[in-house]
């Protein structure tokens, strides 16, 4: 996957559809969410991604009703639904379980919850009939669950919340019972129905090359706090501090000891590396000039922008490249590319995705032979702590 480019243009969706605003969720002592506002458009697919015990859970739970905010609102096509009950919600929920119901058949687990609602068996009978085709299952409506492989029994859950038209659909982590080759199928499989049924996707996962592949927005939580809310590439480009950007794919990050801002060229002076001048012309938010105390700016940058070359070859210039003194370590190869990594002693030793013709001249050389990898100034992000 190359996370540079975005399944859609930025302004596809342009309606609000929910919007959350200043959300809060206390347990007793512990903090769940803080100030979470965030509004999602319509028809987009929207991730919440974030490492385990961030908040993510709670979120789609508030969102769905089943969890009640301890502060903040929430507002669905304009409708303040902060107290509405979770079956007055046009919202529904697929759980990572998948709960589906293993005595009943395909089409019965599907109709069950319009069953409950009491709807006219004929038009039951239609929409089982339209849902499990929007999922490909029409010919297995007789099945029951246990003749069916972990993916088919995934598609009768979304199936079994498409059927009652909600909204917005919240799937709480719903690859993470597939193993790996399915996932990357479903993946896409997702993506297709949910770009020809059109309905809004909120997803959880804390997996980011899920979020990046699917989603049209990510929010980054941590802690309960929006770290940042942005289309895949821009989470990957711009990201606003080093936890984002170690979250969202590999990063190098070197301390700054001091960071000067002179005729808009933007200098830092950074650890194990010298002086260095940074490709900006203003200092990024959060970040001040001077020295850095306790907790400094970083800089940052992607095992995708260096270069690895043997010592004895010509070196990239000094005055517009960081550079690396190390061993070859181990390469592992990726097909497409390869990472090579560059040893250096007790110092944090340095990544590289590398090209097969950078790989040609490394490959065959012996573990251990001096190298030079470098990574071009223009590269380097300046970022506030993660
Ligand atoms: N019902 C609950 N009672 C007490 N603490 C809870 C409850 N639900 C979640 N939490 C806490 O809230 C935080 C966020 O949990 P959760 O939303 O499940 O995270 P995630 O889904 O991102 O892994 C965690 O610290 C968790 O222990
Ligand atoms: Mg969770």
């Amino acid at each position: 996957m190359d996370p540079t480019v975005d399944k859609l243009p930025e302004n596809t969706h342009s309606k609000t559809i929910l919007s959350l605003n200043a959300i809060g969720k206390r347990f007793g002592k512990v903090t769940a969410l803080e100030d979470v506002s965030v509004d999602i458009k319509e028809g987009e697919i929207f991730a919440l991604l974030g490492p385990s015990g961030c908040g993510k859970s709670t979120l789609l739970r508030i969102i769905s009703g089943f969890e009640t905010p301890s502060s903040g609102e929430l507002l669905l096509d304009g409708q303040d639904m902060t107290r509405t009950a979770p079956n007055q919600r046009p919202v529904n929920m697929v759980f990572q379980s998948y709960a589906v119901f293993p005595h009943m058949s395909v089409a019965d687990n599907v109709a069950y919850g319009l069953k409950m609602e009491k709807t006219p068996k004929d038009e039951i009978t239609d929409r089982v009939n339209q849902a499990l085709t929007q999922v490909h299952l029409q010919d297995f409506k007789d099945r029951m669950p246990d003749q069916l492989s972990g993916g088919q029994k995934q598609r009768v859950a979304l199936a079994r919340a498409l059927v009652k038209q909600p909204r917005v659909l919240l799937l709480d982590e719903p690859l993470s019972a597939l193993d790996a080759k399915l996932r990357d199928a479903m993946r896409l499989e997702l993506v297709k129905l949910q770009e020809s049924v059109g309905v809004t996707f909120i997803i959880v996962t804390h997996d980011q090359s899920e979020a990046l592949a699917m989603a049209d927005r990510v929010a980054v939580l941590e802690s309960g706090r929006l770290r940042q809310v942005d289309t895949p590439s821009a989470l990957y480009q711009k990201p606003v501090d080093a936890f984002v950007a170690d979250f969202i794919g590999r990063v190098h990050t070197f301390n700054t000891q001091h960071i000067s801002l002179d005729n808009g060229s933007v200098t830092a002076l950074v650890d194990e590396l010298d002086s260095i001048t940074l490709p900006l012309t203003e200092l990024p938010d959060g970040i001040q000039a001077g020295p850095q105390p306790e907790s400094p700016a970083v800089i940052a940058f992607r095992p995708e922008c260096v270069s690895v070359q043997l010592a004895t070859a010509t070196p990239p210039a000094p005055d517009a490249h960081i550079q690396f003194n190390g061993f070859l370590g181990d390469i592992a190869f990726q097909g497409q590319h390869s990472i090579v990594e560059v040893t250096r002693g007790d110092q944090q030793s340095v990544t590289a995705v590398v090209n097969h013709q950078e790989l040609h001249t490394l490959q065959g050389q012996p573990l251990g032979t001096p190298v030079l990898a470098s990574c071009a100034y223009s590269d380097l992000m300046l970022l506030p702590p993660a």
